[in-house]
């Protein structure tokens, strides 16, 4: 009962954060206004693994999360930073469909230069150079029935954010997105010297 009701609850936040999505995607290049909160990295890793639990489960991806500092935090828009997760998931899922131990990794950390970074990453069939070079043009896609609209989608919703995203990957290796997002709040503030 309590899983139901945590799947119901999961679907209803999820179709709501849909709409605000299209919404938003349709005036994307207008210059939306962002709603930005401070988010728990730890609580964007939570929801988005709710989320993806059946899907993960079923396809029997293992979900690996990396995150030291619990307090680690963003500030951004919740509704379009779930919708990037999804979306590099998603892709992830798609890359690691024919290994044997299939896994996505989620990260989050601070770099040396202060900056946060999100990272998805994967152990699926990874990209050559040529490929990486065109991933985040709009409507390129290599799949059947792709539109090519998730990772440009990406990119202009961490644009607006004033950060940026980006891809390593290796042939037959893997990939990883990584999500860069401004020095966060706290440290903004001027130590004493
Ligand atoms: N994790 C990944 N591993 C390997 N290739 C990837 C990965 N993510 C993206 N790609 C490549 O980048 C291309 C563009 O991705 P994008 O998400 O923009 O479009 P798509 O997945 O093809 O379609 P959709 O619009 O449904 O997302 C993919 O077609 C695929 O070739
Ligand atoms: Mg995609």
């Amino acid at each position: 009962m309590e899983d139901l009701e945590l799947g119901i609850d999961t679907i209803k936040r999820r179709s709501e954060g849909l709409l605000k999505f299209t919404e938003s995607y349709r005036s994307l290049n207008k210059i939306t206004k962002l709603d930005l909160t401070k988010i728990l990295v730890r609580n964007l890793f939570e929801s988005l693994s709710n989320l993806m639990r059946p899907t993960l489960e079923k396809k029997n991806i293992e979900l690996e999360i990396i995150l030291r500092d619990p307090m680690l935090a963003i500030e951004a828009d919740i509704n379009l930073i779930e919708q990037v997760l999804i979306n590099l998931v998603v892709n992830a899922i798609e890359a690691i469909k024919d290994r044997e131990e299939p896994r996505i990794t989620l990260t989050g950390e601070i770099q040396s230069n202060n900056k946060i970074v999100v990272k998805v990453s994967d152990n699926g069939l990874g990209m050559p150079p040529e490929l990486l070079e065109k991933i985040f043009i709009p409507f390129f896609s290599t799949k059947k029935t792709g539109s090519g609209i998730g990772l440009s989608l990406c990119k202009q919703i961490m644009l607006l954010h004033k950060g940026n995203i980006q891809a390593q990957s290796t042939e037959g290796l893997g990939s990883a997105f990584v999500m860069t997002f401004g020095t966060i709040i706290e440290s903004k503030v001027a130590l004493p010297n």
